[in-house]
């Protein structure tokens, strides 16, 4: 995170719940999933983080300061806590607009007329804030089922954010519950940059790159990008060479796109970039111990260094998460569409070629590249102590089941990956 100084990120997740009674409530389907997402990017980009949930059902996130609250109110109380010494403020929670005017302290009994249910304001959090804001970054979410740019806009205006990220909550790939989410950031002044779907991960370090840059002073919104157009192909030495850059450009964006593999000091998470270049770097040396006859590095390389590049809009699915990895492929071969499209035609099939040849593990070379692909992350996990492994309770079985293809890569790697999963279990880093 060099350059970005280290600052104190106040994020908030999941629903409230406004109870009618001890036993009923009103709430919403908020998982908390977005929030807890955006702390923890804030938290692997080396900030400190508070963040204050709901009732949601996911475990607390490592070295990170949570705090639990039910309703809007006691919400209102715990952000106004924190907000005086933060620096920036996610408000990614479903925060319940109303609640039961009236709250019975016993169970509403079912006796005579059906009770009826007067509804009364929640306290707004963001308006409340307000006129507390001061210097610091306020984001926003705008949950929406039409008119998405437009109300998003409406409310980034009306509570005072420097931005908001809009999502349509009424599509099950997106908003509530989903492991992916299309949002588009909006901006004061009306701009907005449409993301295309990708994890909520990947949309998490997006927002939390975009605080940091506003931290730094670099301009909000996409002024910052669309501020430096392309030059006229004309001068930027024809129509070929203009459309390459465009895409050297474009590409840029995979340093945004977080793994959830940490580096081999535990220090933050590997972005997809970070991870092509440590293949590359690998297959340069370790070429001779690929299986069967001597195969071409430099075929290597070039596989690993296109690998992921997809990911800059389908995001990167952790491997053992099986609902994210179900819509996986489409996502990447849209992606693959929209970024490869980009460069001239030949370069564009070369450069597409060489990531189907990597996904379909077609030649010798890419099944190693698929190895090396496997095995720079089982190191990561094991030198990281299994924290990921542990986190998400993944077993010896699962992550032998994921690497046994290493073998048809390298043999000598194969035995390399056995020997780290064995002393992983033995050391009980790894569950049996
Ligand atoms: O948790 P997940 O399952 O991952 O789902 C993610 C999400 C759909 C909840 C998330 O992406 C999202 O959209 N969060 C905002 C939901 C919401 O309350 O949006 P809204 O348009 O109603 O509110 C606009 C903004 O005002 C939000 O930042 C909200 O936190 C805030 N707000 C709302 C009500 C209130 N009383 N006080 C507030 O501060």
């Amino acid at each position: 995170m060099e350059g970005a100084r280290a600052m104190r990120i106040l994020v908030t997740a999941g629903p409230t719940r406004e109870h009618l009674d001890p036993v009923r409530f009103l709430s919403n389907r908020s998982s908390g999933k977005m929030g807890y997402s955006i702390a923890e990017a804030a938290r692997s980009r080396g900030h400190e983080v508070v963040l204050v949930s709901g009732p949601v059902s996911l475990s607390a996130p490592e070295g990170i300061l949570v705090e639990k609250v039910i309703s809007a109110e006691e919400m209102l109380g715990v952000v106004r806590r924190h907000f005086r010494t933060c620096d920036a403020l996610v408000m990614a929670a479903a925060v319940a607009d109303w609640r039961p005017a009236e709250t019975s302290a016993g169970k509403i009994k079912k006796l005579g007329a059906d009770p009826r249910l007067r509804l009364a304001p929640t306290p707004d959090i963001l308006r409340e804030l307000k006129a507390e804001k001061g210097g610091r970054i306020v984001v926003g979410f705008a949950a929406e089922t039409d008119n998405l740019l437009s109300e998003a806009r409406r409310k980034c205006e009306a509570k005072g954010m420097d931005m908001i990220v809009a999502n349509d909550v009424s599509r099950s790939d997106a908003g509530f519950d989903a492991d992916t989410n299309q949002v588009a950031l909006v901006w004061p002044d009306g701009s907005a940059r449409e993301l295309p779907l990708m994890s909520k991960r990947a949309v998490a370090a997006r927002i939390v790159e975009w605080v940091e840059e506003r931290a730094a002073g670099v301009p909000a919104g996409p002024g910052a990008a669309a501020a430096r157009p392309v030059l006229p192909a004309a001068e930027a030495g024809g129509e070929r060479l203009a459309r390459i850059l465009e895409f050297v450009r474009e590409i840029d964006k995979l340093k945004h796109v977080f793994r959830r593999t940490l580096l081999m000091d535990g220090s933050r998470y590997e972005n997809d970039a970070e991870h092509s270049w440590h293949l590359a770097v690998m297959a340069l040396l370790l070429g001779e111990y690929a299986a069967g006859k001597r195969i071409d590095v430099a075929r290597v390389i070039e596989l690993v260094l296109v690998h992921d590049l997809v990911e800059i809009d389908a995001g990167d699915t952790y491997c053992y998460d099986d609902a994210g990895n179900a819509g996986k492929a489409e996502r990447e071969r849209a992606a693959a569409d929209r970024l490869f499209g980009l460069l001239p035609g030949d370069l564009a099939a070369r450069v597409r070629g060489l990531w189907e040849e990597f996904e379909a593990r077609r030649t010798a070379e890419a099944r190693f590249a698929a190895a090396l692909d496997r095995v720079q992350p089982l190191m990561h996990n094991y030198f990281t102590g299994g924290v990921v492994w542990r986190n998400h309770g993944i077993s010896q079985e699962k992550v032998r089941d994921r690497n046994r293809h290493v073998e048809e890569g390298s043999a000598a790697l194969w035995a390399y990956a056995e020997r780290l999963i064995r002393q992983a279990v033995e050391d009980g880093l790894l569950a049996p």
